[in-house]
C-alpha cells in the first residue's frame, strides 16, 4: 500500500499506508490525527485541512482550483507549498508523499 509521512504540529513524524481512493486528508483524518480538523469534510469550503506539501512532490500534484487558492489566501500561514489536503486525491504517484500539518488559524 502507498505510504504517507504525516508531521504534526509539534513536529512528530509518523507514516501511515493509504488505503485506494482517499484523499490526503481522509487518509490523515482516518489515522487519528485530530489536529487536521477537516470540518467542512473535503467540500473545499473550510481550509483546516491545510498543510504543507513536500516540494519535490510539487510536479505530481493535481491542479489548484480557483476556490482553493482562495481559501489559502485566508490562512496566515500560507506558504509556496501549502493545499488544502482534501483537494488532493492519494494516488499511487505519491507513495511516500511527506505532508506537514499546517498552524491553525
Ligand atoms: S476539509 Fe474543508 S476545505 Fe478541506
Amino acid at each position: 500500500m502507498p505510504k504517507l509521512t504525516v508531521v504534526n504540529r509539534t513536529g512528530e513524524e509518523s507514516t501511515i499506508d493509504v488505503e485506494d481512493g482517499l484523499t490526503v486528508m481522509e487518509a490523515i483524518r482516518d489515522n487519528g490525527f485530530d489536529e487536521l480538523l477537516a470540518l467542512c469534510g473535503g467540500c473545499c469550503s473550510c481550509a483546516t485541512c491545510h498543510v504543507h506539501v513536500d516540494p519535490a512532490f510539487a510536479d505530481k500534484l493535481p491542479a489548484m482550483s480557483e476556490d482553493e487558492d482562495d481559501l489559502l489566501e485566508s490562512s496566515d500561514h500560507r506558504e509556496e507549498n501549502s493545499r488544502l489536503s482534501c483537494q488532493v486525491p492519494f494516488t499511487t504517484d505519491l507513495d511516500g508523499l511527506k505532508v506537514t500539518i499546517a498552524a491553525e488559524d
